[in-house]
């Protein structure tokens, strides 16, 4: 059995990329059963009794470990860590942020900490943090991205496993079983997956998002830089994304997008963050079959 797999405790080396708005118990408890590591998005959470909370929906279907996701720039850290912890969760993983303060906490509680790195100075950083594993995410990832130009899965996982010794997760451009072989090859021990389980069954998305990623062809999404244009978010290119493109006013975009289209209806300027890997996914399946593909 790998490094990896005796951290998580599942049967099969693949977490669930957390997605930080959404919290779905139903989900993580659906990638947990199918054998794979579930995980609550924790990032933007800051009441501790909620966090007990999740986990005790996600507990309720399953009996099958799970973790959950922290953000290093939430003040409110400590305290959730002392809830997972004291509900028994084993591994967690760390992202946006520096895990210098946090691993020593992490490891005082008992549990092992997988450091989310876009970059290799951030590998190298996180492992000297004390980091037990580490997830590598390529730029053609969904989610938070740097502005700074930015290593594919493909060159970033080999260039971070000829100098780390920790296990290796590979994220970034993975949807089914081609992308799930091709990780062992470049050096990591399992995979994190997004986007694909985002276009799930299970899935809390809106339809119009799932119908977003199924729609999506080549180099059908782009990176849109953040208000404060410090960071960017690889989002799906709709037609009002273009138009704004085409005007000239990305850097208006952020401030624009509806981040609540759920409540105001306004989907036509709604975000939908997914990978590139969007242009290979072509159906809405349950997480079960999307898990048994990737491991056949
Ligand atoms: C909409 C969206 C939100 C995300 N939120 C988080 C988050 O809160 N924390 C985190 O560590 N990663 C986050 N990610 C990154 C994913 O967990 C995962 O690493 C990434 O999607 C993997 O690449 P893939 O989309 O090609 O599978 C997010 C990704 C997306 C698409």
């Amino acid at each position: 059995m790998s490094e990896l797999l005796k951290m998580l405790g599942c049967r099969y080396p693949i977490i669930q990329g957390p997605i930080g708005m959404f919290n779905s118990p139903k989900m993580v408890a659906a990638v947990s059963e199918a054998g794979a590591y579930g995980m609550l998005a924790l990032g933007f959470i800051s009441n501790p009794d909620e966090v007990k909370k999740l986990i005790d929906e996600v507990r309720k279907l399953t009996d099958k470990p799970f973790g959950a996701n922290i953000m290093l720039i939430n003040p409110h850290n400590e305290k959730i860590l002392g809830v997972l912890a004291g509900a028994g969760i084993k591994a967690i993983t760390t992202s946006v942020g520096s895990p210098k303060e946090i691993y020593p906490i992490i490891h005082e509680l008992g549990m092992k900490g997988i450091h989310v790195v876009l970059a290799f100075q951030h590998a190298i950083r996180a492992v000297t943090a004390g980091a037990d594993a580490l997830v590598v995410v390529g730029s053609e990832a969904g989610g938070l991205r740097s502005l700074n130009s930015e290593s594919s899965t493909m060159v970033l996982v080999p260039l971070v496993a000829d100098h780390v010794k920790v296990p290796l997760v590979a994220a970034g451009g993975i949807a089914d079983s081609r992308g799930y072989k091709a990780a062992f090859a470049l050096g990591a021990q399992g995979v994190q997956v997004g986007t694909r389980f985002l276009a799930s069954g299970e899935s809390p998305a809106a339809e119009q998002w799932k119908k977003a990623i199924i729609e999506c062809s080549d180099g059908g999404t782009d990176l849109i830089p953040s208000n404060n244009m410090r960071t960017a978010e690889r989002i799906i290119v709709t037609p009002w994304i273009k138009q704004k493109m085409d005007d000239q006013e990305v850097k208006n975009i952020a401030a624009e997008m509806d981040r609540h289209p759920a409540a105001t209806g306004n989907y036509e300027r709604a975000a939908f963050g997914a990978g590139q890997i969007s242009a290979l996914i072509k159906d809405i399946k349950p997480i079960k079959a999307i898990i048994e593909e990737m491991v056949s």
